[in-house]
């Protein structure tokens, strides 16, 4: 495979999961099995990022449209949530991973939230990477929770409507503090966004593969991060002027 160049690494992937049911139904094993060997490729890729030297990966890990999934699944999903943050916490220490999660925490089970906010804690001085999970996640819903958060601001005067930016707006965001994605993976093949990082990924360079998730590994990360290195990424500029030909 061709060699991937260090010098231009993105600063941030996100990836959007899909595919466990497809793998499962494949075997004919059921769904929850599908899950589990998820769980087994976060944790290849969470490794592989961390040693290529990714600064942020962040992780479609539960939609909120996921909470219309039969109980069992959703079950299933809260405890291999769970069970994956007890049993990884000393390791992302070890690897310097902070661990930070965006979405509607707050719909998540007490006990997964107190796993998750103890996860957070126990790594919040890591700086060598950020795990970031998005969890009872929706990007309309993030960008409702920005405006409402703007609007609560503007009544008690602390900002004033003439200074809001792009960049004042991100501030609002569950993402606030981590910089855009530069790289957008979705797996199974799907063309579709799915509600992920709608306002983010303006200038995301997506990546599709027919990849079911739970066969997404190193080799697999290292395809998509070659792909992204032979894009020309313009940000709206004409390809003379990014190699300063033109003014
Ligand atoms: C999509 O597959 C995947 C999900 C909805 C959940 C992703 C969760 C994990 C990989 C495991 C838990 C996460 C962590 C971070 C430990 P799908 O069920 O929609 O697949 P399908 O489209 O083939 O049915």
């Amino acid at each position: 495979m061709e060699e991937i160049d260090k010098e231009r690494l993105p600063h941030h992937i996100a990836i959007i999961m899909d595919g466990n049911g497809r793998w499962a139904k494949k075997k004919s094993l059921n769904r929850i099995s599908g899950h589990i060997k998820g769980v087994n490729a976060v944790r290849e890729v969470v490794e592989a990022c961390r040693e290529l030297g990714i600064k942020v990966l962040t992780l479609y890990a539960f939609s909120i449209e996921n909470w219309r999934r039969p109980a069992d699944e959703v079950n299933a999903l809260m405890g291999l949530l769970k069970e994956y943050l007890q049993k990884e916490c000393a390791e992302m220490v070890r690897n310097n991973i902070r661990l930070n999660a965006i979405g509607r925490i707050e719909d998540l089970p007490r006990d997964v939230q107190t796993t998750l906010q103890e996860t957070m804690e126990k790594t919040k001085r890591c700086d060598g990477m950020i795990l970031n999970l998005a969890l009872s996640y929706g990007g309309r819903s993030e960008i409702l929770h920005a405006v409402q958060g703007i609007l609560s601001d503007l009544q008690k005067g602390t900002i004033k409507w003439e200074e809001m930016t792009v960049q004042r707006f991100h501030e609002y965001l569950w993402t606030h503090g981590i910089p855009d994605p530069d790289l957008l993976i979705r797996t199974s093949g799907e063309l579709r966004i799915s509600n992920f990082l709608l306002w983010q990924i303006a200038y995301a360079e997506l990546y599709v593969t027919d990849t079911l998730w739970p066969d997404f590994d190193r080799e697999e990360l290292l395809k998509a991060i070659v792909d992204y290195q032979s894009r020309e990424r313009r940000f709206g500029l004409t390809s003379e002027q990014l190699n300063g030909r033109e003014e």
